[in-house]
């Protein structure tokens, strides 16, 4: 297709989002619960990769860059996410710890916002998730310097047989610069698509003791 057609598609096509709708007295007082319920129904929706997500990172000087991650982990004190730290969102999370990050499913319409801070999640935690991943993707960990230019993908196949032949009948350990990022999410707003484009968006801004609930105009 030419710009044209696909620009003419993309102006014609209209979609009406009706499914479902979202209200104050329905959704958890817990954003953190809310939007467990709402990835286990993406889940129960066979949504492909429900838990990706993707995340906005902004250097030093406020550029912005976004990718998509897995989410591999809610529990009450954030969202996990795991990465190379030398990689350009893990460098760029350590100058500038601001994170926004974004769920769509458009199979329900439906898509989440937060914004918050990340931390670096503990060794602990990050060997866990480590030792569990396939050997082949611990050794992947070590062979990709994540977002460094390589001369040929040649070159990045050698690399992953030399660290094959290096772990050889050993265990792989957690390379030091890969790990968790622990998100502390401050705000959350979940999105549902309504008739008329007068979508439902509730949100949560967390206080100083708790979460305040609101409602935006779409
Ligand atoms: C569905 C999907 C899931 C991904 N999951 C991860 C992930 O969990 N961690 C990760 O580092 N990269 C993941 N990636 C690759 C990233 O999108 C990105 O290419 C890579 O992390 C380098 O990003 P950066 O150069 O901005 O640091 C995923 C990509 C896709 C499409």
């Amino acid at each position: 297709m030419a710009f044209e057609e696909v620009t003419n598609y993309i102006n014609e096509v209209r979609r009406d989002f009706a499914q479902k709708e979202l209200n104050e007295s329905a959704v958890n007082a817990n954003p953190f619960e809310q939007l467990g319920n709402w990835i286990e129904e993406a889940i129960n929706a066979q949504i492909l990769d429900p838990y990706a997500m993707v995340i906005s990172t902004a250097n030093a000087d406020g550029k912005p860059s976004s990718r998509v991650v897995y989410l591999r982990g809610i529990y009450t004190e954030g969202l996990v996410f795991y990465t190379n730290y030398n990689s350009q969102k893990g460098k760029e999370l350590i100058e500038n710890p601001q994170i926004a990050l974004n769920f769509f499913w458009g199979e329900v319409e439906r898509q989440v916002r937060i914004e918050g801070k990340v931390e670096m999640y503990s060794t602990e935690g990050s060997d866990k998730y480590f030792d569990a991943r396939p050997r082949e993707s611990k050794i992947g960990a070590w062979a990709s310097s994540q977002s460094e230019e390589i001369a040929s993908k040649e070159e990045l196949t050698k690399r992953f047989e030399e660290f094959q032949q290096k772990f050889d009948g050993k265990e792989v350990p957690r390379p030091p610069h890969w790990g968790g990022f622990l998100v502390k999410p401050t705000y959350f707003e979940f999105w549902q698509g309504r008739p008329s484009r007068l979508h439902d968006r509730i949100f949560y801004q967390k206080t100083e003791s708790n979460w305040k609930l609101g409602r935006l105009m779409p």
